[in-house]
């Protein structure tokens, strides 16, 4: 079984409760929202009144992405705003262990995020602090970009290492997906799968989640 977390990145902010109503309705269970900080990626996007509305508005797991540097200022923050997953990149925190350990004493999981070209190696010590760790399968900043096709190998050993230390760690795919390739990483070990293009740049962001729940399914 694998859900799938619509990113808002790509919906249109100015019909936000209906293009989220539309994605629950539809079978997802999980809402991720993109934090960018115009510093730690080059983009600015949405912050904290925004989750707060977000919470209003949809029963769904809200799931925040934080790309911005030095997140343990603001994740609980984000808890408080009524998110209900917070993820910090390992990139950009030096007291990973603190920030994860806060985020599920708020009351949160608590995620580590990876880029692509960090090792997996950089996980090591903080995964037992970890609930989930979402994985980049694309450079964090920006909606709608290919697939980098290495990350399905990285989901692999991600999984081996949980596996092989007896943790239940979730793994959560961001980046690049879409109908070709969800069965893939779905069948590699992801268990929450981000799509933001493949739902929200499309004609019918309802239909498209119906259609990638059942591409995924067909693996598991
Ligand atoms: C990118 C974000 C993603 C983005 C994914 O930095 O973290 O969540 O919305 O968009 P797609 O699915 O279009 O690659
Ligand atoms: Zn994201």
């Amino acid at each position: 079984m694998f859900e799938i977390a619509p990113s808002i990145l790509s919906a249109d902010f100015t019909r936000l409760a209906e293009e989220i109503i539309a994605v629950e309705n539809a079978g997802a269970t999980i809402l991720h929202v993109d934090v960018m900080d115009g510093h730690f990626v080059p983009n600015i996007t949405i912050g904290l009144p925004v989750v707060k509305s977000l919470r209003k508005a949809t029963k769904m797991t809200i799931d925040c992405h934080l790309m911005i540097q030095e997140p343990g200022r603001y994740a609980v923050e984000f808890v408080k705003a009524g998110a209900d997953m917070v993820s910090v990149h390992v990139e950009a925190d030096v007291h990973l262990q603190r920030t994860l350990t806060a985020i599920r004493d708020a009351g949160a999981k608590a995620g580590i995020a990876i880029n692509p070209a960090t090792p997996l190696v950089a996980l090591e010590e903080a995964l037992p602090y970890a609930d989930f760790i979402l994985l980049m399968s694309v450079n964090p900043g920006f909606g709608g970009q290919a697939y980098i096709p290495t990350s399905t190998d990285k989901v692999r050993r991600l999984k081996h290492m949980i596996d092989g230390r007896g943790l239940k760690t979730k793994i959560e795919i961001d980046g690049g997906i879409d109908e070709g390739n969800i069965m893939v990483v779905v069948e590699a070990g992801v268990d929450i799968v981000i799509a933001g293009s493949a739902i929200y740049g499309k004609e019918n962001p309802a239909e498209s989640v119906r259609q990638l729940l059942e591409k995924g399914t067909v693996w598991v």
